[in-house]
């Protein structure tokens, strides 16, 4: 697979991912390294440009991170971005130092002056909002170097040597906040390192199932599908790529939403994959009963469909291949090179000690989940799979709040399709990162018809959040709620109480368990 390339080389800034997306959004393949990667791993990569991610670091300092000063004569082109844009002024003879008073120390929304007769800023308006967030300052540009954007504050809010290829940047066009950031990134990438663009999901198919069909021969992959995006995808792309030698195990624990096990079967019957779905609802609910506590419940689960795994696995016998739906976020946050990563608290957990197989396959390893869900459609995968909000390995366990029941679990689905569905005929849900249906173990009294009620609390929760660590609870308007409200009252027996979650996180997490 041989792409147009750009290398990010990463000092430790908090939006490195950010950076990557966005390239990748202009169509160009890009790969986050460590900043220590050393300069002959950089150029077997053949990049076409280098970016410097911010960083927490001041470079004047002996212990902060630096770079191979040969980079800078190797030709490729360099944008700076933040830390980078102070390392590039500090290794090549200019003098960073921390900003007096804050004078020119800058955080949050600037205006910002461009000089756009730099390649960088071509095409931009000569005023605009730049998110800046740094302490220091560069005292002195380096030679051979011209300043090409101001701030009030700052002189040097930007640099360039045209020359040699080498552009610099105090704030982050990265982020939204930035206006005409991502054109700031197209212009560095298309109009100094010269890229055609060539990373598109349709391409990256059909290079993709030619290197798995490279890769596996006629061996044989065994893959646990969860219906969550990942691993669905992973399934369609190794499907189309190895179609009956591949084995995917679907294990319906009778936690999920409704319907959703039918769905995840009927996604892949134009496949001719082996298929085997699990229904274990019933020795899931066995394990579990009785059980509240969260944690506990959480580990049941984990243990219980290890097992069923297990199981499944030695009657197929031994596999070549054990496939996981393993993303870039996972791979750039464990840091590692290439170890199988298996989200702690987020997975199944421990799969591959019960399995007897030669190698991981992990097809999705260098992409992000929007494009992971691009490639998704591109297989042909429906849009209720590909667009599905996370959902939690442990399912509707940890919205059950006390002990877990069928008649509980069937009450918790209807209403939570509910709101699903009326989320969805208003076109909210299209603003809503995570929404759900959480059945409380509080019951309450309440009257309907002439009858009194003693009914479960069922609590709503809606977020909006870009990262899923912190999140903000979504202001659903109120007509909306109360259609929900009405309707999950009168459709769904055992609830007489409706309460809408009006916590962030932190302080509250997204789930309730
Ligand atoms: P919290 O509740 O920690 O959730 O704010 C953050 C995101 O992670 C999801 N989540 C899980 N996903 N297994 C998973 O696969 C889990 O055990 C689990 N717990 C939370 C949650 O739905 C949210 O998107």
């Amino acid at each position: 697979m041989s792409h147009e390339t750009v290398i990010i080389l990463d000092f430790g800034g908090q939006y490195n991912q950010l950076i990557a997306r966005r390239v990748r959004e202009c169509q160009i393949y890009c790969e986050v390294l460590p900043c220590t990667t050393p300069l002959e791993e950089l150029k077997a990569r053949n990049p076409i440009g280098i970016i410097f991610t911010g960083g927490p670091n001041s470079v004047y300092l002996e212990t902060s991170p630096q770079v191979d000063p040969a980079l800078f004569t190797w030709g490729v082109p360099i944008l700076g971005i933040c830390y980078g844009c102070q390392l590039l002024a500090h290794t090549l003879g200019g003098q960073v130092t921390e900003a007096q008073d804050g004078a020119a120390r800058e955080y949050g929304k600037t205006v910002t002056y461009y000089d756009t007769s730099c390649p960088l800023f071509r095409g931009l308006p000569e005023t605009g909002v730049s998110w800046m967030s740094h302490g220091d300052y560069m005292a002195k540009v380096p030679a051979g170097f011209s300043l090409t954007a101001r701030s009030d504050a700052c002189p040097n809010v930007a640099i360039a040597d045209e020359a040699r290829g080498f552009y610099g940047v105090q704030f982050h066009p990265e982020v939204n906040h930035t206006e005409h950031g991502l054109q700031i990134l197209r212009n560095f990438l298309y109009e100094i390192c010269g890229a055609a663009g060539d990373w598109t999901m349709g391409d990256y198919k059909q290079t993709a199932i030619a290197a798995i069909r490279e890769k596996v021969g006629d061996g044989r992959v065994l893959l646990a599908l969860s219906g969550g995006v990942d691993s669905s995808v992973a399934a369609a792309l190794l499907a189309e790529a190895i179609g009956s030698q591949l084995t995917c195990v679907f294990v319906d624990h009778g936690l999920m939403r409704l319907h959703e096990g039918d769905e995840v079967e009927a996604a892949f019957a134009q496949w001719e994959l082996q298929f085997i779905r699990v229904n274990a609802e019933d020795r899931f609910l066995v394990r579990l009963a009785g059980e509240s506590e969260p944690e506990r419940k959480r580990k049941i689960i984990g243990e219980e469909f290890i097992r069923v795994f297990e199981e499944e696995s030695q009657k197929i016998g031994a596999v070549d291949f054990l496939a996981q739906g393993t993303i870039y976020p996972d791979v750039i946050e464990s840091g590692a090179g290439d170890a199988a990563v298996i989200k702690s608290h987020h997975n199944v957990g421990g799969l591959p000690d019960c399995v007897d197989f030669k190698e991981i396959l992990e097809p999705l390893r260098m992409l992000f989940k929007d494009e992971v869900r691009q490639l998704g459609r591109e297989l042909g995968l429906p849009e209720y799979l590909v667009a599905r909000q996370p959902f939690p390995g442990p399912g509707l366990a940890i919205r059950i709040i006390g002990d877990i029941t069928k008649e509980k679990a069937d009450t918790l689905r209807e209403a939570d399709f509910i709101f699903h569905e009326e989320l969805a005929k208003t076109g909210e849900d299209r603003n809503l990162s995570q929404y759900f249906a959480v059945l409380t173990n509080t019951r309450s009294v309440g009257v309907m018809g002439d009858g009194r009620t003693y009914d479960y609390t069922l609590a709503l929760r809606a977020v909006s959040t870009a990262d899923f660590m912190t999140a903000d609870w979504a202001r659903i308007p109120y007509e909306t709620l109360d259609r929900i409200s009405t309707r999950i009252v009168n459709e769904v027996p055992g609830i007489n109480r409706i309460v809408y979650d009006i916590t962030s996180k932190p302080p509250a997490t997204i789930e309730w368990e």
